[in-house]
């Protein structure tokens, strides 16, 4: 009789011990929740439930520019207050987005903004209409 119990008491763990880790994986390779939970939820929402949404914020210059770090740097709306970070407020539309490239391709050599430029990558044009009507 105890035999039984000791027995069936092991089975009810181990079920429930295999039902609430996946035992190939190590503690910390386990995903936390919020990844498994999200990240669907995220990408349903940019791909079927509002696209639309999800294009107007990649092509608003000033909510990627803001969201880049470019801010941090070249201050808000594109005015410095830090003097070796040019302001870019009101510049030229086209003359940014023309120095985003050279920073891109290495053309225009800064070792700041040579890391930066690239991760501007298909919003250049948003980011520079943006600063050039500030
Ligand atoms: C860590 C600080 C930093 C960040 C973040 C940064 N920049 Fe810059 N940026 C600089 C510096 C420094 C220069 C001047 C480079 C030089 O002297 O050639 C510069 C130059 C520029 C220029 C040319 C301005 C001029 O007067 O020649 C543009 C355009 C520009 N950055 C856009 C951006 C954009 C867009 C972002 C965000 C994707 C960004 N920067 C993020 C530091 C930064």
């Amino acid at each position: 009789m105890i035999k039984k119990v000791t027995f069936a008491a092991t089975l009810v763990t181990s079920v429930l011990l295999t039902g609430c880790f996946d035992s190939d994986k190590a503690p910390e390779e386990i995903a936390p929740v919020s990844e498994y939970t999200l990240e669907p939820v995220v990408e349903t929402i940019a791909e079927e439930i509002a696209p639309e949404i999800v294009e107007q914020v990649l092509t608003n210059g000033k909510v990627m520019y803001n969201n880049l770090g470019c801010s941090g740097c070249h201050g808000a709306g594109g005015n410095s207050v830090i003097p070796s970070y040019p302001s870019l407020a009101g510049k030229d539309a086209s003359w940014i987005f023309q120095q985003l490239k050279d920073f891109q391709s290495g053309a225009r050599i800064d070792a700041t903004m040579n890391a930066m430029a690239p991760m501007a990558e298909g919003h250049e044009q948003a980011i520079a209409d943006y600063l050039s009507n500030q």
